[in-house]
């Protein structure tokens, strides 16, 4: 694969060539790890939802899977949707869809292991739209983001998935956003994870280019409103839409992806604002009530280890949290043995936005770092889930922890059934507050 790092006039050739069909596809992680999916657009008359895989090049004795074929959301495309199943670990395989026009070129997909992975945290990627026919900003904030993709990767050749805590486009109201979001050739072997974030709720667009598993819809979501969870080999992902205050319906998602993965070895969280994230999530009233409301005593009694978050674009590490106090120090470079309390990592932004104001000594974070974009690996090996927090270009190592679980979840003992019982009036009140949002909505 042609390595784009760094160079814009490769770049702005690669761009010019694809912005403007809006059919590069979507790989998206599957239910568990021996799936993943695909979503794509195709032209509305010819749209057929079919995957060919096949474990060689030549697409010589391939398997075809097929989905479903979905309106668009404009006139003359599809969206097609087609889940594959019964991939084998550290096993390369090839892929090919129906463009509608024929069968695309055969993309390379090696699976990773099973028993241990690494998962790739990126936060706000925030592609931005062409504004008034401009398209420099998009060109550079989509180069940008390969090239962070591409030394990560290249630093990390056993990640096996993408997790983007939220705010993946800028309006989420264009297809260039996410054209520009799926440029990275390195996309086409990387199954992604994507939370909602408040700016993909400024428009509708994540519906139609993501296929993400066990989407939870629950009674009170509305609109964009959903989460999601999946689980591969010892890890349960619970990924949750912070931008819906419908607590009935997260706390009912945990409860079922728990329920169905109680041998899971680690529960991570994912969402898109920061409730410990530094920046104006600290002081703002209504996102630090209702996430401190809505989201710990769910983290919290569920038994989760970590949870990530982003929003703020600025990045950092908690220390050991429960019920918003710090219950043990987390310190960079150490391992920590079946601790007491939620460790928090907060991503910083893609592009280099700006960065919300904040208090520089809030007493939750152990590490901070505001300069350079920087990405997160969670390495899943053995008993241990080992933290690594590295800048976006270099690769240089900014931050790390070890978790160690020896443990198993205790999610039923009677302070956390207790717990459950006393969010009843949260559930209420979050059940109250979306229907008033959903009244205003309208
Ligand atoms: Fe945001």
């Amino acid at each position: 694969m042609d390595l784009y790092t760094l160079n814009i006039e490769n770049w702005k050739a690669r761009y010019s060539s694809l912005i403007e069909s809006n059919t590069l596809p979507m790989l998206c992680v599957g239910a568990d790890e021996t799936q993943v999916s695909l979503c794509w657009h195709a032209p509305k008359e010819t749209a057929s939802a079919q995957v060919e895989l096949s474990v060689n090049e030549d697409m010589t004795d391939s398997r075809l899977f097929e989905g479903r074929v979905t309106e668009a959301e404009n006139d003359f495309q599809s969206v097609c949707r087609v889940n594959i199943t019964g991939l084998k670990e550290n096993t390369v395989y090839y892929y090919r869809w129906n463009t509608g026009n024929g069968w695309s070129n055969a993309e390379k997909y090696e699976t990773k292991s099973f028993t241990s992975h690494k998962a790739l945290v990126i936060g706000d990627i925030q592609i931005i739209q062409i504004e008034d026919g401009d398209n420099s900003a998009q060109i550079s904030e989509s180069n940008y983001w390969n090239n962070i993709l591409e030394n990560a990767l290249a630093n990390n050749p056993d990640i096996a998935c993408l997790l983007s805590p939220g705010d993946n486009t800028n309006t989420g109201k264009t297809a260039e956003e996410w054209q520009s979001f799926l440029m990275p050739p390195s996309l086409r072997s990387l199954p992604q994870a994507l939370a909602i974030g408040n700016h993909d709720k400024k428009g509708t667009t994540y519906r139609y280019y993501t296929n993400m598993p066990n989407e939870f819809y629950g009674k009170g979501f509305f609109g964009l409103d959903r989460d999601f969870w999946f689980r591969y080999g010892d890890v349960l992902y619970l990924v949750f839409d912070s931008t819906s205050g419908s607590a009935p319906d997260h706390i009912a998602m945990a409860k079922e992806a728990v329920g169905k993965n109680r041998d899971a070895k680690w529960r991570i969280g994912l969402i898109h604002h920061g409730i410990y994230g530094a920046g104006d999530c600290i002081g703002d009233k209504e996102t630090e009530i209702l996430l401190n409301a809505i989201f710990t005593p769910i983290f919290e009694s569920f038994d989760l280890d970590l949870v990530i978050t982003g929003h703020t674009h600025s990045q950092g590490r908690s220390h050991f949290m429960k019920k918003r106090k710090i219950v043990g120090r987390a310190e960079s470079g150490k391992t920590y043995t079946d601790p007491e309390g939620i460790v928090y990592i907060n991503a910083n932004s893609v592009c280099g936005k700006v960065v919300m104001d904040y208090e520089a000594d809030y007493l939750a974070y152990a590490f901070m770092e505001n300069d350079v974009t920087t990405y997160t690996t969670l390495e899943y090996k053995g008993n241990q889930l080992i933290l690594e927090t590295r800048r976006g270009d270099s690769g240089a190592l900014l931050d790390s922890i070890t978790l160690e679980r020896t443990k198993a979840h205790n999610e039923n003992s009677a302070a956390n059934k207790l717990r459950r019982v006393a969010y009843n009036p949260i559930k209420f009140a979050g059940w109250a507050y979306n229907k008033i949002t959903k009244l205003l909505t309208k």
